[in-house]
């Protein structure tokens, strides 16, 4: 599971946290907005209050029951904050049979719970555990464990549910509030078309990217996992904890809105604005309507889990099996499709290859977007692409599209105005099932067309 790559990545997920001394700091005013709106009534109406009651809650209720101490592991604890936050709750309500193991990579992280909890007076109910989740063997039997924006962390999700599961006590629970879309946080295409929608509308100071200063003509989604851990696994991180444990309480929420209350493009949305406001609502009920309907599914997730089966209390229709994204297609036929007239792959796509599922990216007109992608099956040994592309004679912007084969870029294509052919050569073995993906280096936004595009897509051959 670990792999190439691991060490280096594992150095730089300890660089990132190692100066973090505030995690949830710089959070935009959006979030809140969305927050409290969107997200905490739905938790109230399942009779949780906030995410600290929620923990200490479900600790409290068994301290109260036991004579021996109730022992709490927090994953990926960082600075222990909360952590800590949580022991006073519990003495505030008399609890003091509580102790708190937290499980962490870094040492600087855990050098500052140690000096809180210190300072605190409550060391000797801490014990810090400095480890790596996806090695770590657990040591202890657990009342409690909390996996709070630490499980889309993980690499080896297998391995610590399993550790969690088998330490679990028999009436124990898994509170996790944590990231469960796309790996890398980004967009599944039926989420990505609707931000694209969005962003068409909006005025450039909206778009403005606080990463790189620059105003995003179109939506960036920034694959977070390229380098260190986060999102690293994060679509996985429901569907194979469904494989280990059973929800009691179970709320995911957010997708659309996402872009518009990050760090990246959040802090554009002024809430003494009532027009900026208004749009964050607006996409906040447009975003429910969408996870509601099953158009979309939740890329957070705030919920109980248990070694064995429960009463399930859910919000709405929102349950696992809905809330797992089906990541074998690119986009599940009938999902969401806000342009039903969708280029048909038959008519664009001929020779040794049959488009599988839905063009992500062609438009109704054959226009394409900067970044295309479509699942193909071979039917032939495949030796070169014949590409055919557009653009009107005086078209001033125009590039370069590189073409990749599941991820991998194969070949670069320059395309210019008028009619382009290019043969590429891209071998392909017979009888594979391949997600093809075209990425042009410019676009535009042309005229009254709303739409970014790059250039239209004539015809693909695969010889
Ligand atoms: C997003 S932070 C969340 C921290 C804390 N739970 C909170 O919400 O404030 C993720 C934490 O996981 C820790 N972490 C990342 N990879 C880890 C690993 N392989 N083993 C243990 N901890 C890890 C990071 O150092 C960081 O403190």
């Amino acid at each position: 599971m670990r792999g190439p790559g691991y060490d280096q990545r594992l150095a730089r997920e300890r660089e990132t946290f190692a100066g973090q001394e505030e995690i949830h700091g710089n959070l935009p005013p959006s979030a809140h907005r969305w927050s409290n709106r969107h997200v905490r009534p739905k938790l109230e109406a399942l009779g949780v209050p906030g995410l600290d009651e929620l923990i200490v809650g479900q600790i409290a209720e068994r301290a109260r029951k036991l004579s021996r101490d109730a022992v709490v592991l927090s994953l990926g604890s960082g600075n222990g904050d909360q952590e800590l936050g949580w022991l006073r709750g519990l003495a505030a309500e008399g609890l003091d049979n509580v102790r708190l193991r937290l499980l962490e990579l870094n040492p600087e992280m855990q050098a500052r719970a140690e000096a809180s909890a210190r300072a605190q007076g409550v060391a000797d109910r801490v014990e810090l555990i400095t480890a790596d989740f996806n090695t770590w063997r657990a040591d202890a039997g657990h009342d409690v464990v909390v996996g709070f924006q630490a499980l889309h962390h993980v690499l080896d999700l297998e391995h610590l549910y399993g550790q969690i599961k088998d330490s679990l006590a028999a009436d124990g629970v898994l509170v996790v509030h944590d990231m469960i879309g796309r790996n890398g946080h980004r967009r599944w295409p039926e989420a990505h078309e609707v931000v694209d929608r969005i962003w068409a509308t909006l005025p450039p100071e909206l778009r403005h990217n606080a990463l790189t200063g620059q105003i995003d003509e179109q939506f960036t989604d920034v694959d977070c996992a390229a380098d260190g851990f986060e999102g690293i696994r994060a679509q996985d991180v429901l569907p194979v904890l469904l494989d280990f444990l059973h929800p009691s309480l179970f709320l995911p929420y957010g997708n659309v809105i996402d872009p518009f209350v990050d760090r990246i493009y959040g802090h554009n949305f002024d809430m003494d604005n009532a027009g900026h406001v208004a749009l964050i609502d607006e996409i906040g009920v447009l975003d429910d309507s969408l996870l509601d309907l099953g158009l979309v599914t939740g890329t957070r997730l705030t919920a109980l889990f248990h070694p064995t089966p429960q009463p399930l209390r859910v919000h709405g229709n929102r349950t696992p099996e809905r809330s797992v994204r089906d990541t074998r297609v690119v986009d599940p036929a009938g999902r969401v499709s806000f342009r039903p007239g969708g280029t048909s792959g038959e008519r664009l796509v001929r020779g040794a290859g049959i488009v599988t599922g839905r063009m992500n990216g062609i438009a109704h007109d054959d226009w394409a977007a900067p970044s295309v992608e479509f699942p193909v099956l071979t039917t032939a040994p495949v030796e070169v692409f014949e590409l055919k592309t557009y653009l009107p004679d005086d078209a001033t912007e125009y590039g370069c599209v590189t073409v990749s084969v599941d991820g991998v870029p194969v070949a670069k294509a320059d395309v210019g105005p008028g009619l382009t052919e290019l043969v590429l050569p891209v071998r392909l073995e017979a009888h594979r099932q391949v997600r093809l993906s075209f990425d042009a280096d410019w676009s535009v936004t042309a005229g009254g067309d709303r739409r970014t595009l790059a250039y239209v897509l004539v015809g693909l051959s695969l010889r």
